[in-house]
């Protein structure tokens, strides 16, 4: 799915993150367009002769990284040294992630990772935190989570499906509500009732896990460390 900034800009993020990769590493490989620049480098890498393994967040990474040549394994089998993944919006090292559903995989192997490093495009950086958070839901609670995330201060809306009649249906089989905050003032204290709401599988603030904001501009990549 095609989101934010440009085609250069996000490659230059993406691959930035994969000059950190060294041999013998295991790599998490997070989902959408930017991350998918990571993912090619990592398989042009592999051509070259680098040993290295992915773990991957969703069905898209999984199979451009079947495309392109990784060896994949799983948290069953590996910790990764790494995970490199894309991002909504980042502010203040916070992000919000989820716009492509795959936040459940995502938080679940970027937090496993020794280093979390994050590729955005300018149009991903904010003074604060204002885009919709992404909120996976067991289908039996869309309501009682909806209301919920009301009680909160939210807006929640179901997303629907491109091309498909209905609902997204996440990769877990599972449904996605964006709710609308407006700016959240509190992002960790927002997280914490989130994840306490029955039903809620997992929701797309990302507090304390970048290790690395990579952020690809006209002129270069701008590499924060956090
Ligand atoms: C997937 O659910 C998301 O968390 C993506 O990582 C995020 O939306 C960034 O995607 P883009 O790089 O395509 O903007």
């Amino acid at each position: 799915m095609k989101r934010g900034g440009s085609d250069e800009q996000k490659r230059a993020a993406g691959e930035s993150a994969v000059d950190a990769v060294s041999n013998g590493m295991v790599v998490g490989l997070g989902t959408g367009s930017t991350t998918a620049y990571a993912i090619r480098k990592l398989g042009r890498l592999i051509d070259d002769g680098m040993d290295i393994e992915g773990i991957p967040t969703s069905y898209q990474s999984r199979q451009l990284a079947r495309e392109v040549g990784i060896p994949l394994t799983s948290l069953e089998d590996a910790t990764p040294d790494l995970a490199i993944d894309g991002a909504d919006q980042v502010a203040d090292g916070t992000l919000i992630k989820g716009g492509g559903a795959a936040h459940t995989r995502e938080k679940l192997v970027d937090a496993a990772a020794d280093r979390l490093l994050v590729v955005v495009d300018p149009t991903k950086e904010a003074d604060a935190l204002d885009h919709p958070v992404a909120v996976e839901v067991l289908p039996d609670a869309r309501r009682t989570v909806a209301e919920a995330v009301t009680d909160l201060g939210g807006d929640p809306q179901l997303r629907a499906a491109e091309r498909k009649d209905g609902p997204v249906v996440t990769d877990n089989g599972n449904l996605v509500l964006d709710c609308d905050f407006g700016t959240i003032e509190d992002p960790a204290a927002l997280a914490r009732e989130l994840s306490m709401v029955p039903g809620v599988l997992e929701h797309g603030l990302f507090v304390g896990l970048a290790d690395e904001i990579h952020c690809g501009t006209d002129d270069g990549v701008r590499v924060k460390e956090l």
